[in-house]
């Protein structure tokens, strides 16, 4: 999809076509699966912020402190005059850090799904920062093919925080890596945080975490379908499934049916054998030659990699060039 086919009104409508699709296909077929991008409704998405909060999910908070002691040599390397695009900017809390350190920064392009999350982060930015221009794209930015003009001429130096990367599978990762290589440009960067793969009991507990608020996150699908397609899902008919797939080097999350039971979706029935499991995310992990095998199958090449004393969690430049 482009810029301007997103930028309409009514996209909850479309959102709600796209939805059902993906639902009807997802649950259609064997094994079951729903893409993850659906699980970031309005309550799904406060969720998801609690999450990030949990003692046991390191990733945001390992992040954020990477990001604060970098942010000044990822500003140097970069250079000045740049534009900084974000991608799924969310409310840009990671952003600031690069914002704060970037020297004569040309535009801030926050690139989101969310129209709401959009408006108000670029309010606040404006605010917080009076001389940036600030020129958000309303899009899904896994389809985006171009960027307001008010960034042609600049250097484009992308951002894609969060380990949002691990939730795609290799073959879409390489295709997002491929289409943000060409939207950056020859002259362009692209600064992006991954997971590390490391102690499988640390990675199963930031995903089983103990006030089970990733449960909640999981079974809100359910909640949503309910809600949005007139389904009739028990939630307590299901049960969050998370764990480390080591082979894989992923950690993969289901809805699992505890009984045999039957539910509606849209009109449509459809039977659960008790431990059937619908799929719901994958999330990567990568080592060092998982970061290179990435950045190589989109021809980016890594300028520079920081991570934190536990080695957790790793910032990556990676240069267009
Ligand atoms: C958004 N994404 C990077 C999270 C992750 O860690 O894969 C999503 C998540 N799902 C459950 N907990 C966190």
């Amino acid at each position: 999809m482009n810029v301007s086919a997103l930028a309409i009104e009514g996209l909850e409508a479309v959102d709600r076509g796209e939805f059902e699709d993906a639902v009807l296909s997802g649950l259609s077929r064997h094994p079951r699966a729903i893409p993850a991008r659906f699980l970031y409704d309005e309550r799904g998405s406060e969720l998801f912020d609690q999450i990030c909060e949990l003692p046991e999910y390191y990733l945001t908070r390992t992040e954020t402190g990477i990001l604060e002691a970098c942010a000044p040599e990822i500003a140097a390397i970069a250079g000045p005059g740049c534009a900084l695009i974000e991608y799924g900017s969310g409310s840009s809390v990671k952003s600031r850090l690069l914002l704060d350190a970037m020297v004569d920064l040309s535009a801030y392009v926050p690139i989101d799904v969310s129209r709401r999350h959009l408006d108000a982060t670029a309010t606040a930015l404006r605010r917080d920062y009076p001389d940036l221009e600030v020129r958000p794209v309303c899009a899904d930015y896994m389809g985006l093919s171009e960027l307001p003009g008010e960034v042609n001429g600049a250097r484009r130096l992308g951002f894609f925080p969060g380990s949002t990367i691990g939730n795609l599978t290799p073959g879409e990762s390489t295709a997002f890596l491929r289409r943000a290589r060409t939207l950056l440009g020859e002259r362009g960067a692209l600064v992006l945080g991954v997971d590390l793969k490391k102690d499988p009991r640390r990675l199963h507990d930031a995903y089983n975490d103990s006030a089970g608020v990733t449960a909640q996150f999981s079974l809100n699908l359910l909640r949503r379908m309910n809600r949005e397609l007139g389904a009739d899902f028990d939630l307590a008919g299901f049960a969050h499934d998370a764990f480390y797939n080591a082979v894989e080097g992923r950690i993969e999350i289901y809805l699992r049916s505890l009984s045999p039971q039957v539910a509606t979706v849209a009109g449509r029935r459809f039977s659960f054998s008790a431990g059937e499991r619908i799929h719901t995310e994958w999330s990567y992990k990568f080592d060092s030659a998982g970061i290179e095998a990435l950045a190589d199958s989109a021809g980016f090449v890594i300028a520079r990699t920081w991570t934190d004393p536990a080695n957790l969690f790793a910032v990556t430049y990676l240069d267009a060039t």
